[in-house]
């Protein structure tokens, strides 16, 4: 389907009925496990009403419909809902846990040159798996001594051409010292910095929605999977769905790490929390 452009002319839209917003979060929640609610009513009034206007849909019910019968419509609304707040070496302990302790123990049952896939789920514009990227060349001694895979996966698919474009603003980079910016960025250009090719070819992007399996089994399974800053916008029960499917791509033995503020805890009992001294990480337990 062709999208029209935007109709700066549109008119403004009625505030949504407490009918039309619980329609909107629970199609929301169901194709992603983001809960929304009249809570974040201003917030959802504004994405809607500009999804309305830039569809020149005639009232909230014709754009619902849009939505149910249209999955680019849904695909849509959801990437105005995400929330893609990441910067480069965000939580850096846990960057340092990775190559302290995990990958010191997961390379105990591989042989040299062998596969270590990284997972970076969700991976928002990038700094994420990016940072992983850099972080081990800087960091682990044992960076060639396998071939590492890092594949970067998100369900905002504006957000993951971003990713793949790799430039970034000063707020993204501010934790990177001037030499990492020298080394692996391309000079300054209209107050952006782009990674270098070399880099930027590293890192493997590709969609994927954390509760929904069909979308995440064609990635394959994972020695680690980074999945922070995305289980605090869900549910128990989307946080269940989502540690399930987890589990799924995880190897045995595997390794995840999660937000600061986020547990695996309450939610599942296929991982154990294992505390190494620069972080607390979650290990597959064996078992489904
Ligand atoms: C706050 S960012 C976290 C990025 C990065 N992991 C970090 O911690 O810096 C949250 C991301 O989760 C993504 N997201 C939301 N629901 C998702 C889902 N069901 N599956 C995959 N990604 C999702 C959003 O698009 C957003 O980019």
């Amino acid at each position: 389907m062709a999208i029209p452009p935007v109709n700066a002319q549109a008119p403004i839209t009625p505030p949504l009925s407490e009918a039309d917003l619980a329609e909107i979060c629970a199609i929301i929640y169901k194709r992603s496990g983001m809960v929304f609610g009249e809570t974040k009513r201003y917030y959802i009034e504004r994405r809607v009403t500009d999804l309305i206007a830039q569809r020149q849909a005639s009232s909230v019910q014709g754009y619902i419909s849009l939505l149910r019968s249209d999955l680019r419509e849904s695909e849509f609304l959801i990437n105005s809902f995400t929330v893609n707040e990441t910067y480069f070496y965000r939580e850096q302990h846990q960057l340092a846990c990775l190559s302290n302790s995990i990958l010191p123990d997961i390379v105990r049952f591989k042989a040299p040159g062998e596969r270590i896939r990284i997972w970076s789920m969700p991976c928002s514009s990038g700094e994420e798996p990016y940072s992983i990227a850099i972080w081990l060349l800087e960091n682990w001694p044992l960076v060639d001594a396998y071939n590492i895979e890092i594949v970067g996966s998100d369900i905002d698919t504006a957000i993951l051409r971003q990713a793949v474009d790799g430039s970034y603003g000063e707020r993204s980079l501010s934790r990177l010292s001037n030499d990492i910016l020298a080394r692996y960025f391309e000079p300054e250009q209209d107050r952006q910095r782009r990674l270098i090719a070399d880099l930027r070819e590293s890192v493997h992007f590709a969609k994927g929605n954390i509760v929904d399996q069909n979308s995440l089994s064609p990635l394959g399974r994972f020695d680690v999977i980074f999945c922070r800053n995305l289980l605090i916008y869900f549910d128990d029960a989307a946080r269940e769905t989502a540690a399930r499917n987890l589990h799924a791509l995880l190897y045995d033995g595997g390794y995840i790490c999660l937000g600061h503020t986020e547990s695996m805890s309450r939610i599942s009992e296929t991982f154990e929390p294992v505390r190494f001294p620069d972080a607390i990480v979650y290990r597959e337990a064996g078992g489904a």
